[in-house]
Formats: C-alpha cells, sequence, structure tokens
C-alpha cells in the first residue's frame, strides 16, 4: 500500500471544551487551497468511487464516523475515521470509496489543489491503468 498516513492532531482542552489546530504545511504536508464538508450522507450510500491525478487530501471526521477505502493499484486498505482529532492522509492517485457513514457524520476534507474536474478519474479500469504508466 503506497503512502497514505494517520495524523493525530494536538487536543488542546479544558473545561470549556476542546479545540484542534491546524496549519497547512505544519500539521498536514501541503499547503491548503480548498475546504469541503461531507454530512448528511445515507448510511447505505458510498461516496468518493474516484482518484485524483494532482490533489492530496487529509480527511477528518470532525462529528461521527465513517469507513474510507483505500486502493493503491494493487493492494486495498480501510481506515475507520471517528476521532475529531485524527486525519488521514491520502496522496495523489489513490482510489478512495467512502462508506459506513454515521447519521451525525462530518466530514471535513482538506486539499492540496483548487476543485477541477478533469483531474478526477472516476473509472476504476482507467484509474489502473494511469497508476502502472505512473509506477
Ligand atoms: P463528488 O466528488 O462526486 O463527491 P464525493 O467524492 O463525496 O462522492 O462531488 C459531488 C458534487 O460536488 C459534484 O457535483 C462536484 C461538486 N464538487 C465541487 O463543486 N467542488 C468540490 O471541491 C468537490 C469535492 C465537489
Amino acid at each position: 500500500m503506497r503512502n497514505y498516513k494517520l495524523l493525530n492532531f494536538k487536543v488542546n482542552g479544558n473545561e470549556m471544551g476542546k479545540l484542534v489546530a491546524i496549519e497547512g504545511l505544519n500539521q498536514i504536508p501541503f499547503e491548503i487551497k480548498r475546504i469541503f464538508y461531507i454530512y448528511g450522507v445515507k448510511g447505505d450510500a458510498v461516496r468518493g468511487r474516484h482518484s485524483n491525478r494532482n490533489s492530496e487530501f487529509v480527511m477528518i471526521n470532525v462529528k461521527g464516523s465513517a469507513d474510507v477505502r483505500l486502493h493503491d493499484g494493487s493492494k486495498e486498505h480501510v481506515v475507520n475515521l471517528s476521532k475529531p482529532n485524527e486525519g488521514l492522509y491520502i496522496p495523489k492517485l489513490m482510489w478512495k470509496d467512502m462508506y459506513n457513514f454515521s447519521d451525525d457524520c462530518v466530514m471535513l476534507v482538506l486539499s492540496s489543489e483548487v476543485y477541477d474536474e478533469n483531474e478526477y478519474i472516476r473509472d476504476f479500469d482507467e484509474f489502473l491503468k494511469e497508476v502502472s504508466k505512473n509506477e
């Protein structure tokens, strides 16, 4: 499996509650150009089903739980995200499926690139072809 990584963020907590701070190029390995968040996902829905040619991501479930299946072209690995202080770093050219969303799940995603539909690979066979060209 290529180099995905689980990141643990420091929790600043006291009797008033908790706070996690994330800075580009500091807690995460890229400059943040885009954030988006996914919520209100039905329990049986599978999101993602794509790979990105250029974007790197960090996914954080700031609330709730979901599973992320990563495929690097030869192996797959499933990561459960359920802690607001845990991030999943995903390099480019990884196939991603997100599923088993809890009703309350809010998945925050940080990305190294702005949105460009042309860098999305939405066909798994095409993804396998492009990975094998790159390695
Ligand atoms: P999509 O990539 O299919 O979501 P997921 O990976 O969670 O299944 O995106 C859903 C819609 O949102 C699609 O119409 C494209 C749009 N979108 C943007 O406009 N900007 C973005 O940064 C993203 C990630 C999606």
